[in-house]
């Protein structure tokens, strides 16, 4: 309906192949296209038409960039592709599909700032509804990973438009002749065929009608859906097949390029449709094959970008693209994609779930790379080629490049060794075999079993032989194998404590733990427990735990503190206040709900508390680089012996026989904020532990780790080991070591005997605790009405006069207990009662008030003092009035003051003051005194 200024007429035209911006609204072009370029990494240019070339000789790169670049012009957003893992779908192994991400704009849940957009989205179709992992490679559409290029309306245009639109492109843009596409319809959908003919001119026999479901999208089981219409290419008479709805429709004549989908319905639970809140559309466009049809191949495999991928393939194995290995090639360009996208997007090769998956796909790459000769590791060395292709479109894949090669060789070393003596067992095996007779059940096991062989691979490596595998006979082995673990488990004495979670785990598989890579994702409940029992709905007020299929949530372990959080949906609340780990590998929530009802098989939306988890996230990458920069100023016995990571704090035990002093403290520290200021890209593999030994991880002696490990490491490596610091662990981490911010040891304590505890906060907990010793220093600092910078100098003084008051009230203490003062002392020097007294560390200061104070009590003619302060003799000495003719106090201060290795001082003849360096010496300077005053007489 916007763009109802094209003329219907000129559809129906055939005409040779356009410049592509000829049909382009250029005022609107302009808007979308900046964006564009900035996504897809095309550079600038004045006339935005300028560079386009005639459809032939597009690259699919080109091809990807004009898509968008014509629904930019059409007033659509261009939005990123969303990563292969869904966030907003629990039900989902992978994004199957363009509008995944949009799943809740096309239900109203969510709305977006734009009613219109378009994409380019990575879709992963492997292990899940639409399998297409074993004909990979072997046909000429068959991928695991493609590129979905499509546009959507939340309620905006309808039908009409949508087919407007695409057929616009499709001829005029793209310049496809109208002779050879047809379009099918879903039977019921006369509009949609009267629009085809009424937009297109297409005549009916070009409009075919499919009752089937081929004609009806669903995105799962549940979701939204609709029937659609979809664009059909014609390779010509040469090529085999027929039209789609015919017998022979597989066949490669008739090629599927673009389904439109006429979004209308929500079905939840399966079976159950209602009306979309406004009709939507969503589209879906195979890159791949529409490049081949542009570039005038047959073979996907045969465009530019498969072409470099498959020549990177020949050129590490040594092998011809087109000769013998030519499937085996096109399997590796394919699992190189799926493989480096997966990888980029977090998803590390395991042994369940997601992981699993990828390590299927990887290894069937690998067999085929073995296959073709190679002795070492090549897998990894097709990404560059790979980058080279799709680094522009897709910058993750240069972002996360370390970590996909790394990931790609540890698998692929790891596999080698196996690989060829589980193909060398399969070799035995089916010389026994009978032509045509199956690969026994338990072979099959042993090979995933003892060999690391996926199922698929197996079926693989057998394809071409005539000979199958008994797949009923592989699952019987692996459900006895199951029963036996199970059987181990629930006899070991956790199980006897909390029975409920082994029974959940027994209902249950593992919980998919999402958070490396997600702090928010859709799950589905699956359990909701309390008090030991399954409940069948919790309702406001209510607390529980509760079990996700998957979750963003960590559970405790590891040190590493559980996340808090809530579990949401339409009229649902819960507010998570801790998550635990059960039974090995269930994730459980602790919650109490806030806000409606709670019930098994309700998909909510789990939110991760961001900043808590990014305060617990600093405090354990920061214990990993403690750990390290511990080991290194202290030696190789320190080992972890106890780990806490929580938003507050850490606290790090460690085997350690004597206390850790303040230097080393320091350098510890001061190591640890080097590190974390190198800002080092943190990087996670997962491999065996032996490996992970091997490369030099940290590893914790005596515990037992599962077949698979992930290593976290940071930083450079050495000649010893691959990183600077590298452990086994499966917490969750910052990206880089700078994320930490800083790092601060509060403390350092024993624990038992050789036991060694060091306590610290990292990221914001340690900018707090800086900010709160300023604001004490600060306070002090002006109490002692200095800056801070004399502070402690000014302290020092404070503590010392403080030190000397204190002495010097000892000895007037003691003083006073002698009573009178001079009583104790006084003696007949000639005609001269003489009192002298030693006052110690009286400061010099105070002698003369004293001096006068004794001379007031009336029973001494002259008083000689002297204080030891500071280890310096000072002297006064004090002569009564009635005495002042006979005696000099300046002549008698001079005495004392000489014999303790001074000069003599100064002061008038009835009291004067003078000093010595040597307060050691008061008794001679006594003596003189006395000396002086006998000569006197
Ligand atoms: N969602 C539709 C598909 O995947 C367009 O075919």
């Amino acid at each position: 309906m916007h763009q109802a200024g094209h003329n219907a007429a000129s559809f129906g035209e055939s005409a040779p192949a356009l410049q592509l911006g000829q049909i382009f609204d250029h005022h609107r072009f302009r808007q979308g296209t900046e964006a564009c370029r900035i996504a897809f990494g095309i550079p600038p240019c004045t006339n935005p038409f300028q560079d386009f070339q005639p459809y032939a000789m597009l690259t699919t790169n080109e091809i990807r960039a004009a898509f968008l670049e014509y629904f930019a012009s059409k007033e659509h957003q261009i939005v990123a592709s969303s990563s292969l893992v869904p966030r907003n779908d629990p039900t989902l192994l992978f994004t199957n599909a363009g509008m995944v991400q949009f799943k809740n704009v096309f239900t109203g849940q969510e709305t977006r700032p734009y009613s219109r957009a378009t994409t380019a989205q990575k879709v992963v179709r492997a292990g899940g509804k639409h399998n297409d992992l074993d004909n990979v490679g072997y046909t000429a559409r068959h991928h695991t990973f493609f590129e979905m290029m499509g546009n959507f309306s939340f309620g905006d245009y309808f039908k009409a438009e949508a087919i407007e639109l695409a057929w616009t492109l499709v001829t005029k843009g793209f310049g496809l002749p109208k002779e050879k596409l047809l379009v099918t319809v879903f039977a019921e959908d006369e509009e949609a065929a009267g629009l085809w003919r009424s937009i297109a001119g297409l005549d009916d026999s070009r409009i075919i009608r499919i009752a089937t479901s081929d004609n009806f999208w669903r995105m799962g089981d549940t979701g939204p859906c609709g029937p659609c219409s979809e664009i059909f290419y014609d390779h010509g008479p040469d090529v085999p097949g027929g039209p789609p709805g015919s017998p022979d429709e597989d066949g490669d004549r008739f090629v599927e390029i673009w389904n439109l989908v006429f979004m209308q319905y929500f079905e939840d639970p399966p079976g159950v449709r209602s009306p979309l809140p406004r009709p939507s559309i969503d589209t879906g466009l195979g890159l791949e094959r529409f490049a081949a049809i542009l570039q005038g191949k047959r073979d996907n495999y045969d465009t530019d970008t498969f072409l470099a991928l498959t020549q990177a393939s020949a050129d590490v194995t040594h092998q011809a693209v087109d000769g013998a290995f030519k499937s085996s090639h096109r399997v590796v360009a394919d699992h190189l994609r799926s493989t480096a996208f997966l990888i980029a997007d977090g998803v590390l090769p395991s042994k369940d779930g997601r992981g699993y998956v990828l390590r299927r796909i990887m290894r069937r790459a690998m067999r085929h790379l073995h296959m073709m000769g190679t002795k070492d590791p090549v897998f990894y060395k097709l990404l560059p080629a790979l980058i080279q292709q799709m680094g522009n479109a897709y910058p993750e894949l240069v972002h996360g490049e370390a970590l996909i090669r790394e990931t790609m060789r540890g698998e692929e070393e790891r596999f080698k060794a196996m690989l060829e003596r589980g193909l060398h067992l399969l070799d035995e095996e089916k010389a026994r075999l009978a032509p045509g007779a199956a690969l026994p059940g338990d072979v099959a096991f042993r090979l995933y079993d003892t060999f690391g062989f996926p199922l698929d691979l197996t079926q693989d490596a057998l394809r071409g032989s005539g000979h199958d595998v008994d797949v009923s006979g592989f699952e019987d082995a692996m459900t006895i194998q199951r029963q036996r673990a199970r059987a181990a488990w629930s006899g070991s004495g956790d199980a006897a404590v909390e029975t409920i979670w082994f029974e959940a785990r027994d209902r249950f598989a593992a919980s998919e733990f999402l958070g490396y890579s997600t702090e928010r994702a859709d799950g589905e409940v699956q359990a909701i427990i309390a008090g030991n029992a399954f409940l069948p709905e919790a309702t406001v007020g209510a607390e529980v735990a509760i079990l996700l299929n998957q979750t963003p949530f960590y559970g405790e372990s590891g040190g590493q503190a559980g996340d808090t959080g809530t579990l949401r949906a339409a009229g649902l609340e819960i507010a998570v206040t801790d998550t635990q780990k059960k039974a090995g590998d269930l994730i459980v929530h602790y919650g109490t709900i806030t806000h409606g009802t709670l019930r098994p098989g309700m998909a909510v939306t789990a939110d991760v508390d961001h900043a808590r988890r990014s305060a617990i996230r600093a405090h354990h990458s920061a214990t990993h680089l403690l750990h390290e920069a511990l080991r290194r100023h202290l030696g190789a016995h320190v080992a972890q012996k106890g780990s806490l990571n929580t938003p507050d704090r850490l606290r790090f035990d460690i085997s350690q026989p004597r206390p850790v002093t303040a230097e080393e403290l320091a350098l510890v520290e001061a190591e640890v904020n080097e590190r974390i200021r190198e800002n080092a890209r943190v990087v996670t593999r997962s491999m065996t532990p032996d490996e992970a030994v091997e490369e030099g991880a940290t590893a914790l002696f005596g515990e037992k780790y599962g077949d698979e490990v992930r290593v976290v490491s940071m930083g450079a490596g050495d000649e010893n080991r691959n990183a600077w610091s590298m452990e086994l662990c499966g917490g969750t981490h910052v990206e880089r070591t700078g994320d930490i911010g800083q790092f601060k040891i509060v403390a350092e304590s024993g624990v038992s005997a050789g036991v060694r505890r060091i306590e610290a906060v990292a990221g914001k907990a340690a900018e707090n605790l800086a900010v709160a010793n300023e604001q004490r220093l600060n306070q002090m600092a002006a109490m002692m009405k200095v800056g801070v910078n004399e502070a402690p100098e000014r302290l020092a003084s404070l503590l010392e006069e403080r030190r000397a008051m204190e002495r010097q009230i000892a000895h007037l203490q003691r003083q006073l207990a002698t009573g009178s003062v001079a009583a104790a002392g006084i003696e007949q020097v000639g005609a001269f009662r003489l009192a002298t007294r030693n006052v110690g560390e009286t400061p010099a200061r105070e002698l003369k008030g004293l001096a006068e104070t004794i001379l007031k009590q009336g029973e001494a003619d002259v008083v000689v003092l002297i204080s030891t302060a500071e280890g310096k003799g000072s002297v006064v000495a004090a002569i009564a009035p009635a005495q002042a003719d006979k005696a000099d106090a300046v002549a008698l201060v001079r005495a004392a003051s000489v014999a303790m290795g001074g000069k003599g001082g100064g002061g008038r003849r009835d009291m004067a003051q003078a000093g010595g360096p040597d307060g050691q010496a008061a008794d001679a300077a006594f003596a003189a005194v006395r000396e002086a005053l006998k000569e006197l007489t």
